[in-house]
């Protein structure tokens, strides 16, 4: 005789109400993310698996320790094409990149060069942990002048606005829009960020969910996370991320 009825049924993870995974780093051997084309084909099956149907790869750009180009960034690519081309996995892999507000992001501004965006010239961007960029609302003004619609990469992240949250609102007044790292719910980056994803939640102030995929911790707290009804609540936030689709 089994127990079985006394437990609760288990939830299959489905996150094909996301669709679009357009933050992680699932390119291989250009950053900090997976490392090996293997690697690449392995996670991209489970993805789809969980109900991914797209997959935008952002490989960070970070000055002087991740300096990806769109070259280095387009050649990885072809690199995870083919070997999910091999190994008979039909998804659609696509990228960009994650800026880093640096020293080199500026250059870049400065120079007119054209960045690498999501979908309708969305731009995933990203800050310090320790600290904002001292010309901050410089930076986002100028990328928004030449015409790039700004996506802040996992504000719940930043430790310097757990008891601001006023800052990250006033992101909200110059049009910024937000992408939540999902697992950051669980807490896995901390109580912290745990907490500030709450209240962005609640204020339905997150426009996009992503993944953040670097490495089989991340996959597994993500698998988790899936498999318990609370993960389903983020089906009533005002998501654009099938719209990439
Ligand atoms: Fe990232």
């Amino acid at each position: 005789m089994s127990f079985s009825f006394f437990k609760s049924r288990p939830i299959i993870p489905d996150l094909s109400f996301i669709g679009v995974d357009m933050h992680n780093h699932l390119l291989p051997g250009i950053d900090d993310g997976l490392q090996t084309p293997e690697q690449t084909v392995a996670f991209v099956k489970e993805l789809q698996a969980m109900g991914y149907k797209k997959l935008i790869c952002t490989p960070h750009v970070l000055g002087g320790i991740h300096d990806n180009t769109p070259e280095t960034i387009n050649a990885a690519l072809d690199i995870a094409r083919k070997a999910l081309a091999e190994a008979e996995v039909p998804v659609t892999l696509q990228a960009a990149a994650e800026y880093m507000m640096d020293d080199e992001l500026e250059k870049k501004i400065n120079a007119n060069e054209k960045l690498l965006t999501i979908g309708d010239n969305y731009l995933l961007v990203e800050m310090s942990y320790v600290a904002a960029p001292f010309n901050l609302t410089e930076i986002l003004f100028q990328l928004q002048m030449q015409g790039y619609k700004l996506i802040l990469a996992h504000p719940e992240r930043y430790n310097f606005y757990h008891q601001d949250f006023n800052q990250l609102e006033s992101f909200r007044d110059r049009g910024i829009l937000f992408q939540m790292n999902i697992i950051s719910l669980t807490g896995y980056y901390g109580k912290e960020v745990k907490r500030t994803c709450e209240k962005l939640i609640a204020k339905n102030m997150v426009e996009f969910l992503g993944t953040d995929m670097h490495h089989q911790n991340h996959l597994n707290a993500l698998k988790s996370f899936a498999s318990t009804k609370d993960f389903y609540k983020l089906k009533d936030l005002p998501l654009k991320n099938l719209s990439l689709l």
